[in-house]
Formats: C-alpha cells, structure tokens, sequence
C-alpha cells in the first residue's frame, strides 16, 4: 500500500509528497539539506540524527516555531518554512 500524494509548501513554493512521512525526509528525499540556520553562528542546520534528539531540523510548520521536522508527518497543505537566525543583537552604551 502506498501513500497518498499531497501538497504542501516550502517557503512559499508549491510542493507535493507522501502523507504521513515525516516532513524532513520528504524533504531530504526532494533534495533539500538545509532546514534552517543556526540561531548563533548562522551555519547552516539540517537532518541530523532523525529521532527527534538533535533539533537540527527545525522548521516553522503551519505556523508554528521549531517544530522537528524528523517527528511531524506531512499532510496536507501543510505551510513549511525554513527559519532564518534572528537579527544579530546590538548593544548601545548606557548614558
Ligand atoms: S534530525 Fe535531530 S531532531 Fe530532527
């Protein structure tokens, strides 16, 4: 028996895989490596260990931060965003 086919978005761009499979290995399937940045050095994240330990492959799913995107089964119309690092911190002296 096979999975049925659904949509859902990649930053915006329409793609289509299997329901039920967990999003990060559709993606890593379709050829996409890099899930997101990380937060302080701006390296680049991805699949890492694919159990749900290393939160290297964080994504905003349906709107929703930092989800592992190893753990959460495609459905569809799912909206998946790759999260960019925060803005780099400024500080300003204290008069
Ligand atoms: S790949 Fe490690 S938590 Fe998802």
């Amino acid at each position: 028996m096979s999975a049925e086919t659904v949509r859902f978005w990649l930053d915006g761009a329409e793609r289509r895989g299997p329901a039920g499979v967990p999003v990060g290995f559709v993606l890593y399937a379709q050829g996409e490596r890099i899930l997101g940045w990380n937060e302080a050095t701006g390296a680049p994240r991805g699949l890492y260990c694919g159990i749900g330990h290393c939160f290297e492959c964080r994504l905003t799913i349906d709107g929703v931060r930092d989800q592992r995107a190893c753990l959460v089964p495609l459905a569809a119309e799912m909206q998946l965003t790759r999260q960019a690092p925060p803005p780099a911190l400024t500080f300003q002296e204290v008069p």
